[in-house]
């Protein structure tokens, strides 16, 4: 298990695919006691360019790329629909790591938002229909009044995914793993993608 102390990551050591990696340290970081390890400062853009970030929930670590969820009109959700790539990157101060990637983004399935959302329970269900998640509000009271009237239409536990809600896949394109090591002597590794498979290199920290 890696530690703060002098923890060396190489080359040899690196499974082919990243997500074995990214799951392997990902399961560190839960033995680990971190809390909220699923936590990532996610970055999107506008079809300009400019940069907005915030931190999201990682939900799905999958084959195929990082599962998170969210409203699909809010800022991130927009941006995403006019430029689908986006970049996130956790840090875990226990065990001086962190991963950083950069993939092509697209709308995970209805069945699956579904079947996520159904596991959420139901004040935030509910939570998801009132808020119009980015856009201004003129008090707390006002939000709290749209939460009362989607609580009044959806009685006991069946409250459906808004349409406007929903999972994001983030395919990758590179993935960094960063171990910190004593000196700033860092072990950085970063996976490309190139055709089926990943190209390794070894940066400089
Ligand atoms: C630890 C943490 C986890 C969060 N998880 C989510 C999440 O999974 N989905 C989400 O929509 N917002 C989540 N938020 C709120 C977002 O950071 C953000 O305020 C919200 O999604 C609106 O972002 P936007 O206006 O940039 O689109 C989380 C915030 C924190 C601090």
């Amino acid at each position: 298990m890696g530690n703060a102390d002098d923890e060396p990551l190489d080359q040899e050591s690196l499974p082919s695919e990243p997500v074995v990696l990214f799951r392997r340290w990902y399961e560190e970081a839960e033995r680990a006691g971190i809390r909220l390890p699923n936590a990532i400062a996610l970055a999107t853009a506008s079809a300009g360019g400019r940069p907005s970030i915030r931190h999201v929930l990682l939900r799905g670590i999958e084959d195929d790329g990082f599962v998170f969820h969210t409203n699909h009109g809010s800022r991130k959700g927009t941006e995403l629909a006019e430029n689908p790539r986006a970049a996130f990157s956790v840090y875990w101060r226990e065990l001086d790591r962190q991963i950083s990637v950069i993939g092509d983004v697209a709308t995970v399935s209805a069945e699956e938002s579904d079947a996520y959302f159904a596991t959420r329970p139901r004040e935030a269900r509910i939570g998801a229909w009132a808020s119009r998640q980015s856009s201004e509000l003129t008090s707390r009271d006002e939000l709290m009044e749209r939460v009362a009237e989607f609580d009044a239409r959806y009685q006991g536990d069946d409250v459906p995914r808004p349409p406007f809600w929903g999972g994001y896949r983030i395919a990758p394109i590179t993935v960094e793993f960063w171990q910190g090591r004593q000196h700033r002597l860092h072990d950085r590794f970063r996976f490309e993608r190139s055709g089926d498979g990943w190209t390794i290199r070894r940066l400089s920290p």
